[in-house]
């Protein structure tokens, strides 16, 4: 039997790729360890969004072949697969496996190769029209589960290697998605998360031709599903019908993240994001106006070439006029290959860091006031684990939000073993706030 090892960096899309490779492998007779030193054939799946990712990834490289020892192989998957191509097997020669994030479909016979000993096979087309989708995934989460509903990113962020690194956008079937998420619910998961670069860019290519907010509809009347939820959406593809779909389906989760980059319609457009701040807070007071009560996140870049004091103060005064609930802040970072390459990057880290660290503080004092608003209320808590340092049930709201709680203990004075309370739904009254969590007690009386 042939064993590997797998390690993920990235979003959730990576995450969820390296769930389908495993799949995969174990179809072909592979059984996965969970170190490098066990392995036979040890693959590392790679982001490239920010930084210095390329170095970073040699760098695990050269340790991958100090810890795991001699005679193994050694593939580099994902993003910096796609975007450094076979330099990966100049600059380290011990990786036999390269294979990009929009070429997994050729993983079978690309396995076949390395099976067959070839010491140098890449897998790096495009042009790949096909979905990476495999009958076998092996979901490591038992009550919550991805389903990719598009791959691919059609549109051309000026800062942004994805549309490099994952190719153009590619739609799953509706009929395919929807008997996914039958099976899924039949085998008890609860929870479905929709994904996508732009997963609300989705256009059913079957014959029934629906958009995005149709399949969303359709997956949270899906029997036995309890929450949905997706990621990540486009402001610009983002429609009203979206917010009714939400409003009419309990199952859909109050959550929606909604990706700005920036508050300034300046910035915006030298992003290439194709929308105004204006257009943006529309969809903003479309979200506000629903009858459920959505949590808003976003993700915002400081620092963009050309990004003046006044842009940056648009931003936060999007900021309190927003009041997200999170969001995730970036220092803007040169890629390769993007059409921002040639903007230069004249925004000192220096700035960048002092920036990015207002953004951060500002938020801070929003996400506090927003999350103490709940104290009192009641949420429905999806239990995730337990902390045993805090003797707390650790779970997760429809809107998101951590909310770690207090259970009563049995009669034998010790907290309900794990597989009776992991997966299930509590109902919780919210007792304390910090900026990034929430703390209750169970409450049996909603
Ligand atoms: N520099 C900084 N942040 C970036 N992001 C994407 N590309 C870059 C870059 N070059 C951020 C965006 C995106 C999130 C996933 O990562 O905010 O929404
Ligand atoms: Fe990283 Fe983007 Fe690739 Fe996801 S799609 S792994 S965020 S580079």
């Amino acid at each position: 039997m042939k064993r590997f090892y797998i390690e993920t960096f990235g979003c959730q899309m990576n995450v969820h790729d390296s769930e389908k490779v495993v799949g995969t492998l174990e179809r072909r007779g592979y059984e996965m360890v969970d170190s490098p030193e066990a392995a036979d054939l040890v693959l590392y799946n790679t982001c490239s969004i920010r930084d210095k990712a390329e170095q970073k990834v040699f760098h695990r490289l050269d340790q991958f072949k100090r810890e795991a020892g001699a005679g193994k192989i050694f593939g580099v998957l994902g993003c910096v697969a796609q975007q450094e191509g076979e330099r990966i097997f100049e600059r380290a020669p011990h990786v036999s496996l390269v294979v990009g994030s929009a070429s997994y479909t050729k993983l079978p016979e690309l396995l076949v190769q390395i099976e067959q000993g070839e010491t140098r096979v890449a897998g790096l087309s495009l042009d790949t029209e096909d979905t990476f989708e495999t009958e076998h995934t092996r979901r490591d989460n038992p009550h919550r589960a991805y389903i990719t509903i598009i791959e691919g990113c059609d549109k051309s962020c000026a800062y942004c290697v994805v549309p490099f690194t994952r190719g153009g956008e590619r739609s799953r079937a509706s009929d395919s998605v929807l008997t996914e998420a039958l099976s899924l619910a039949q085998a008890g998961y609860t929870e479905i998360q929709l994904l996508g670069q732009n997963v609300n860019s989705y256009r059913d290519p079957s014959p029934a031709g629906w958009n995005f907010a149709q399949l969303l509809e359709a997956v949270g009347r899906v029997e036995g599903i309890r929450r949905v939820r997706f990621t990540t959406s486009h402001p610009r593809d983002f429609t009203r019908d979206i917010v009714h779909a939400i409003d009419r389906t309990e199952s859909l989760c109050n959550q929606v993240h909604l990706p700005v980059q920036s508050g300034s319609t300046a910035v915006l457009q030298m992003m290439a994001r194709q929308y105004t701040r204006d257009e943006y807070m529309r969809r903003i007071q479309w979200l506000k106006a629903s009858k459920r009560d959505i949590a808003l996140s976003t993700d915002i870049i400081v620092g963009f070439p050309g990004e003046t004091e006044k842009d940056f103060e648009e931003t936060l005064r999007l900021l309190d006029e927003v009041e997200y609930d999170s969001i995730f802040s970036f220092k803007y970072s040169v890629r390769p290959n993007t059409p921002a390459l040639s903007l230069g990057d004249h925004i000192p880290e220096e700035e960048k860091g002092r920036r990015l660290a207002i953004l951060q503080e500002r938020q801070r004092g929003i996400q506090l006031r927003r999350n103490a608003a709940l104290i009192g209320t009641v949420q429905e808590a999806l239990v995730e684990g337990f902390n045993t340092k805090s003797g707390q049930w650790i779970g997760r709201t429809s809107q998101n939000r951590v909310l770690n709680f207090t259970y009563p203990e049995n009669e034998g004075g010790s907290q309900p073993a794990r597989r009776e309370m992991v997966g299930r739904y509590f109902p919780v009254r919210v007792t304390r706030a910090g900026p990034n969590s929430l703390a209750g007690e169970y409450s049996a009386v909603q």
